[in-house]
């Protein structure tokens, strides 16, 4: 069997003498696609971030693609995980090309001028946004493009390189109804296709998880509630449960929704 994709054992990160992860166990499979859920603050951002080997918990064994962090070179690993999260995009500079995001992705870089890329970077470039349906946006700069298209350019950057991790937080964040169904097409068709490598999305709504979406890991205060095949864990139970309130779930046309239920207090 293939490597998995991430492999976290006992993970905690402690921060001013709290833990803010307690021991989380969570292997991702090649082929998996999880969706991590969880109500603010439970710590789900940070979990992203140890996979994506951009913070050292403070106790706990990660493995990423088969290797162990602490036993090999961070950073040639880390140019084999795709990562997108609100504060990269923040970063980024608003005249840069929509072509030029993902392509700096190759040395995790944020200006293309700080490495030298050829003509096959810049086509596979074009090709990963041809994959998320934004190609003709290529010479756009990145803050002229709408919140919608920024995302699913973010998205095509963590598709760029020998990438075998892609992790999404929050990708979501402040669209519209619009936007955030265009990027869950965009995201179930990638989860869709045997060629896209292992997949995490971060969010804290129901409704944004994609229907080809297998797996997901539920999250409070730090602590992994309930984690497998989303069909057994993501229930009422287990969702009431995770947010600290009464939570109806219905599952149409393959996407979720959520409710309180009636014994919400007012
Ligand atoms: N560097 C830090 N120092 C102290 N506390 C932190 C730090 N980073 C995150 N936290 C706290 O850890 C908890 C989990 O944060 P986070 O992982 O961002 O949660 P989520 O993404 O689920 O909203 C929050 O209470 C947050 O305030
Ligand atoms: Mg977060």
């Amino acid at each position: 069997m293939a490597d998995a994709a991430l492999r976290l054992t006992g993970v905690g990160v402690r921060r001013d003498g709290r833990d803010i992860l307690g021991a989380v166990d969570w292997v991702v499979g090649p082929d998996q696609r999880w969706v991590v859920l969880g109500p603010n603050g439970s710590g789900k951002s940070t979990l992203v971030k140890i996979a994506a080997l951009q913070l050292h918990p403070t106790r706990g064994e990660v493995e990423v693609l088969g290797e162990q962090l602490g036993r090999t070179d961070v950073r040639s690993l880390r140019q084999r995980v795709g990562y997108a999260a609100a504060a990269l995009a923040d970063m980024l500079r608003p005249t840069i090309t929509a072509r030029d995001v993902v392509m700096t992705a190759r040395h995790a870089a944020l200006e293309p001028w700080w490495h030298s890329y050829d003509d096959a970077d810049r086509a596979e470039a074009l090709d990963r946004l041809d994959r998320l349906g934004v190609a003709h946006l290529a010479e756009r700069e990145f803050g002229t493009l709408s919140s919608g298209e920024r995302q699913r350019v973010l998205v095509a950057r963590t598709l760029m390189g020998d990438v075998g991790l892609v992790l999404l937080d929050e990708p979501n964040a402040g669209l519209d109804v619009g936007g955030r169904e265009w990027l869950v097409a965009g995201l179930d068709d990638l989860a869709a296709d045997v060629a896209t490598p292992a997949m995490v999305l971060v969010t804290h709504h129901v409704e944004e998880i994609p229907p080809t979406f297998t797996h997901a890991l539920l999250v409070r205060d730090g602590d992994v509630t309930a984690a497998g095949p989303i069909e057994e864990t993501l229930t009422a139970e287990s969702l009431s449960d995770t947010f600290g309130l009464p939570l109806d779930l219905t599952r149409r046309g393959g996407r979720w929704t959520a409710w309180a239920g009636k014994n919400i207090k007012p």
